[in-house]
Order: C-alpha cells, then structure tokens, then sequence
C-alpha cells in the first residue's frame, strides 16, 4: 500500500462526511445489514486516523440522525453497539492518539451509558491538539436550529437581551457546533446526492463532492481525490471570482 505523506498541501480545515451505503455494500455480498454497518464503522476508524496523520484539523461524520430513530429497533441497537464500541477503544487508545472527540446531536434520547461515555470521552481527549473528529448522533439541523431559537427565545424573554441583538454569530454560537469552523468540503458516498439534515447552516459556503463508492469501501485515497477537485475551485462565498 502506498505510504501517505505527512501534511498534504492545500488541505481544506474542515471536512464533514455522510456516510452513506452500508446497507447496500451489505446487500451486494449476501449479508445482513449490521455487517454493512460493522464494516462502515472501520472504514470510519481507519479514515479518522489517516486525516489525523495528514493533518487535517477537523473531520465530521453524519453516523446518527434524528430520523435514523424510525429505523427497526435491530438495526437502532445495533448502530448504537457500534458507537459505544468506537467511544470505548478511543478510550482505551488514549495514551498513543492525538485525536480529540467531540459529539453534536440532542442528547436526551440517548441511553444514559451512552451519554456517560460520551462526556467521559470529550473530556478525556479535550487537550488534543491533533484532528478534532466530531460524531454526530442523534444529529439533525432543523433540532439543531430550533434548539438554539429556544435558547435565544428564553434570553430575550428573561431580560438578558433584547431581540434586535439576535445577529448571524449569535445563532451559530447557540448550535451545537459553536467553537467549530464551518465545514470547506461536504463529502456524501454512495451515489446519493442531498443533504438529508446534516449541517444546514454550517454548509451555506461549503464545497459538495459525491462518491459513487459505498461507505465501507471508502478510504482516505477517496477523500484525497475529493480534496484535489476541492483545490481546483474558485470558492467566491458570493463575491466576485479574484
Ligand atoms: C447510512 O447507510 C449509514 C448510517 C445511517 C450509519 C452510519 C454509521 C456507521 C458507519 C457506524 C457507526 C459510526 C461510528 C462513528 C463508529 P445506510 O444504512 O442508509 O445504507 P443504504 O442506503 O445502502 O441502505
């Protein structure tokens, strides 16, 4: 296999990804759909410490939505397994990674290990200074935004501020993502192309990049490809091309 260099130049800061196709990479070989997922979930992890090794500074996956809960309650516990196993070894690995966790996503529905797991995993690796790798579970923008409305909404009422303060910076410092930038590139596999409630807000200037490849097959020589096309674009964020 071919070695990948150290820092590749002209990376963007921020990648967030869908990944998306388990169940069909699955299908193709005759299996149930948790293999697909299994399998989803090294790609994820192998691709997590490949970005951390090039440098990238933050790295994004889309792994549970707030509709994924509709799914069958198999496939939900199943997802679910897979998480706590992720945030367990990450754990265990601390010592040899420098890779800090963050999760974004409502928290309330989520069973009470997962969740004492998840604090004990972001405050673990709250030090990193390598790739920030942000999960998001039980994720979806509408939630998100309507979070922050009830947020903001309480302030004003309460008397903290009045509503001609509200401005863009404050909305995004109440969403789940505040302290992180705003993804460069949007990264879906799979062939499938739309959005499906994955960082409405923060995408508004993002790059969007499709890949026909399915999830579990999805390496870091995809996101590389992805990158170069990335490098080649004049992103004008609604200015004039200079
Ligand atoms: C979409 O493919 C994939 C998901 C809804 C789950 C993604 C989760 C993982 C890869 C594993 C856990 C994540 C971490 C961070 C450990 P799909 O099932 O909709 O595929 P299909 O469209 O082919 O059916």
């Amino acid at each position: 296999m071919k070695r990948i260099k150290k820092e590749i130049p002209g990376l963007p800061v921020h990648i967030a990804l869908f990944m998306d196709g388990n169940g069909r990479w699955a299908r193709r070989r005759g299996l149930p759909r948790s293999a697909g997922h299994r399998a989803g979930a090294t790609a994820i992890r192998k691709l997590v410490e490949d970005c951390d090794k090039i440098g990238l500074k933050y790295l994004t996956a889309y792994a549970f939505s707030t509709e994924n809960w509709k799914r069958p309650d198999k496939e939900v516990e199943n997802l679910m397994n897979l998480i706590r196993e992720f945030l367990d070894d990450t754990g265990r690995e601390l010592e040899k990674s420098n890779v800090r966790i963050r999760i974004i996503g409502l928290r309330n529905r989520l069973a009470r290990d997962i969740i004492e797991r998840i604090e004990e995993t972001e405050k673990k690796t709250a030090g990193r200074t390598g790739l920030t790798f942000v999960i998001a579970l039980d994720y979806g923008s509408r939630s998100e935004i309507t979070e922050a409305a009830r947020k903001i909404a309480a302030k004003c009422a309460n008397g903290e501020m009045a509503p001609d303060e509200i401005n863009e910076k404050l909305v995004s410092d109440n969403l789940f993502t505040a302290g992180i930038p705003e993804p460069d590139l949007i990264i879906r596999s799979s062939g499938e192309k739309r959005m499906s409630n994955f960082l409405l807000w923060q995408a508004s200037y993002a790059e969007l990049w499709f890949s026909d490849v399915l999830w579990p097959d999805f390496r870091i020589r995809h996101l590389l490809r992805a990158v170069e096309d990335y490098n080649k674009r004049n992103r004008r964020f609604g200015g004039v091309r200079g």
